[in-house]
């Protein structure tokens, strides 16, 4: 809020500057000229005509004096318009325009209208933009439904696939808010948080995103972000797989940075006891119900054995197995993950029903068949309230349905780039200004 603030304040004092710059673009130079010599044109010759041959309504006399700056106007539309084709194929509107504020307007008109851009001041609630569900309604109508059939596609040959992407969603989220930092790959100037310890080995479904963002490029150049291509999935991972859909609102931008340490530090670790799992969430936003709901994801997809193979042997240095971990359920994860085996092998983390979104989840941490400790702490905790909640979706899918797009949305709301903060990435690993750098021959060859 204060940032917003802030951010309106430094542009109403950058006003005048900014009308300058306007008036400093090349089409409103042309455009100036332009009228300057209409208004001659239509003074000198039509404006009388236009008179006698309109002369019994008084209201068209002002149409004939309207005339000549309806036609600057026109020209202004079709100026702008021809230097923003001319930067959809790689020529930045940058390289045109004076002011950088004036650069990001234009980027973030090219990017919200399909066509028919014109330079304006700042809109109104400028900085405090909120998500929408028809976003993209004009730009890219599809983009859900391209999304859907990429990850349906995916799903074909990894039934794995649906939970990697909703986990990835998660890890974009928690850390420095919803804004695609999780894609981008290590660079001069981005510190990957693919290298986080919570991600490094496990994060996956990269690739899916690639092809997601190439269909979307495909369809819609420019316009759908790597922040909204993660929130669509997770929406599409879920409802494919048996749960809840939803409508997802949209309208994220992409972050320029991404930030190791706070990847390390802001996602929950699989050995998270109960208070520091509630201290990770409170830290975004997000309450108790968000906890044991989100948690409810767990109902699908599979963890690597080094991630609960302390629970198997020697539990809080204890030397010996988890006493909340069923002893039977022990002895089946001991013998896929014997002690110092292959840390890398895969459990289910429903293993019930591994593949299906549904509330075995948590009737399994009823029996305490929870794979993880940050699983199994939701319901072996004693006095801790997440109990109750446990019990109420174990016994009510539907509840645990409705809390779970509750929660999804909360935190799909976690931190947003929206407006002209951020932007559209092209390439999903890579800030716009690394493309750019890559495609220098392209630029060239235009
Ligand atoms: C959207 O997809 C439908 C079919 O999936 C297609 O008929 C339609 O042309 C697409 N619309 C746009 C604008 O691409
Ligand atoms: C990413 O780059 C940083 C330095 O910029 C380096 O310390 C780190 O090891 C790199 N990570 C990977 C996965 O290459
Ligand atoms: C990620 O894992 C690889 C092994 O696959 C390891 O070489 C690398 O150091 C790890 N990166 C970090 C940042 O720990
Ligand atoms: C990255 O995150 C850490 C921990 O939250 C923070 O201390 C650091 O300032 C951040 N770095 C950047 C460049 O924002
Ligand atoms: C682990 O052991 C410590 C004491 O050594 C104890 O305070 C803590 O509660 C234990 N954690 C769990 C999850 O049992
Ligand atoms: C460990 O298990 C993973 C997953 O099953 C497998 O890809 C990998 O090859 C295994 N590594 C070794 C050394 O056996
Ligand atoms: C362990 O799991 C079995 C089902 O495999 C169940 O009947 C039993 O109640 C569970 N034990 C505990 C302590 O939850
Ligand atoms: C299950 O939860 C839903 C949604 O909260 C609620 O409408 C419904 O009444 C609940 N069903 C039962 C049997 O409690
Ligand atoms: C998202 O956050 C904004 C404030 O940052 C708030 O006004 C809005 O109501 C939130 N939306 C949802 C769906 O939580
Ligand atoms: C995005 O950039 C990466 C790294 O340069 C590259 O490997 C990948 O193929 C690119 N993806 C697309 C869809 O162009």
């Amino acid at each position: 809020m204060e940032r917003e603030r802030e951010r309106e304040r430094e542009l109403i004092k950058a006003m005048p500057s900014i009308i300058l710059a306007l008036l400093l673009t090349p089409s409103s130079l042309c455009c100036i000229l332009l009228s300057n010599i209409y208004i001659y044109i239509y003074k000198r010759m039509v404006l009388q005509h236009c008179m006698h041959i309109l002369p019994y309504y008084s209201n068209f006399a002002s149409i004939c004096q309207i005339l000549p700056r309806l036609l600057t106007f026109v020209c202004f539309v079709l100026f702008d318009q021809f230097l923003l084709t001319i930067s959809e194929t790689n020529l930045e509107a940058r390289a045109t325009v004076t002011s950088g504020w004036l650069q990001e307007e234009m980027d973030l008109r090219k990017t919200r209208h399909g066509g028919f851009r014109f330079p304006s001041l700042p809109r109104a609630g400028y900085g405090e933009a909120q998500l929408s569900p028809t976003f993209y309604e004009e730009d890219c109508p599809n983009a859900t439904s391209i999304v859907r059939a990429v990850i349906g596609e995916a799903l074909q040959t990894d039934l794995r696939i649906a939970a990697s992407l909703t986990r990835l969603f998660f890890h974009d989220c928690f850390v420095n808010g919803c804004d695609g930092s999780v894609l981008l790959d290590n660079s001069s100037t981005i510190d990957s948080e693919k290298g986080a310890f919570p991600n490094n080995n496990s994060a996956r479904g990269f690739d899916v995103v690639d092809n997601i963002k190439t269909a979307l490029e495909t369809a819609c150049p420019g316009i759908v972000s790597c922040a909204d291509i993660l929130a669509i999935s997770a929406e599409a991972s879920v409802s494919l797989s048996g749960g809840p859909s939803w409508t997802v609102l949209l309208g994220r931008r992409d972050s320029t940075t991404a930030n190791r340490t706070a990847a390390n530090e802001a996602l929950p670790a699989p050995s998270f006891t109960l208070d520091e799992l509630k201290a990770s969430f409170a830290a975004v936003g997000l309450d108790t119900t968000d906890l044991v709901a989100l948690s409810g994801a767990h109902t699908f997809g599979r963890a690597q054995c080094q991630f609960f193979s302390d629970r198997l042997y020697d539990f809080n240095s204890t030397g010996s197995p988890d006493p909340t971990l069923n002893s039977t359920y022990l002895e089946t994860l001991s013998a896929l993950c014997p002690e110092s085996g292959n840390g890398s092998v895969l459990a289910d983390l429903d293993p019930s029903t591994p593949d299906g979104f549904d509330a075995d989840y948590f009737s399994n941490l009823q029996v305490h068949y929870g794979l993880l400790q940050s699983d199994q702490e939701l319901f072996s905790t004693s006095g801790a309230d997440t109990v109750d909640i446990v019990n109420s979706f174990s016994a009510n899918q539907s509840a645990f349905f409705e809390s779970f797009v509750i929660s999804m949305n909360k935190m799909g709301n976690i931190s947003l780039l929206t407006g002209t903060d951020g932007e559209i990435r092209l390439n999903c690993s890579k800030v716009n200004e690394d493309s750019y750098g890559s495609s220098a021959t392209l630029i060239a060859e235009y």
